[in-house]
């Protein structure tokens, strides 16, 4: 039974000493640890201030519970600058209390405020949670299709 808004929850940037629960956060999901990725991914995007990057990390009694990764990127395929997530996650224990609809619309608002006007993200087909939950979000099929080949 899910119950919104039943813990305060504290939306802050992430920062170095979050690198763990993050990878613990993904490996509880996807059952792999990534720690050269997230690494790397800390190395883009916590460090520096804004710079179109953005990490943040949902906080509950001062445990990092869930994040969400976005950035900007621009003229890639010829489209004019968007906001991108390529990563959300939040505690398998902690799901549907609304955690992730605070960190994606505490994004939102971070990128609106920088200009941005168009978010945009990828979903496996067949990851019918996550689907629901960015079409909830508001966010419906966008105007370009992923192909891929295999490389023999
Ligand atoms: C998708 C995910 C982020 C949602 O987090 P959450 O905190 O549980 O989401 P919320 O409670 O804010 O839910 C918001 C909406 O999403 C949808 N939703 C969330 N969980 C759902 C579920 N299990 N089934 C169907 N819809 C769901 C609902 O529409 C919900 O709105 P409602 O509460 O009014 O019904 C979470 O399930 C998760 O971390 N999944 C794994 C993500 C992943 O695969 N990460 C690795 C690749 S980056």
């Amino acid at each position: 039974m899910s119950e919104r808004g039943a813990f305060p929850i504290n939306i802050r940037n992430a920062t170095a000493s979050d690198l763990d629960a993050v990878i613990r956060l993904d490996m509880d999901t996807t059952g792999t640890e990534k720690r050269a990725y997230w690494q790397e991914a800390f190395a883009r995007h916590v460090a520096p201030p804004y710079n179109g990057r953005l990490f943040l990390i949902a906080e509950k009694d001062g445990v990092a519970v869930g994040f969400i990764v976005a950035e900007t990127r621009a003229w890639e395929f010829g489209s004019p600058p968007c906001g991108w997530v390529f990563a959300l996650n939040v505690a398998t224990e902690l799901r549907e209390h609304g955690i992730a609809s605070v960190l994606f619309n505490q994004l939102c608002a971070r990128l609106r405020l920088a200009g941005v006007d168009t978010l945009r993200t990828m979903v496996a087909i067949t990851n019918k949670v996550n689907l629901s939950f960015f079409r909830s979000m508001g966010m419906t099929s966008g105007p370009y299709i992923e192909l891929e080949k295999r490389l023999e």
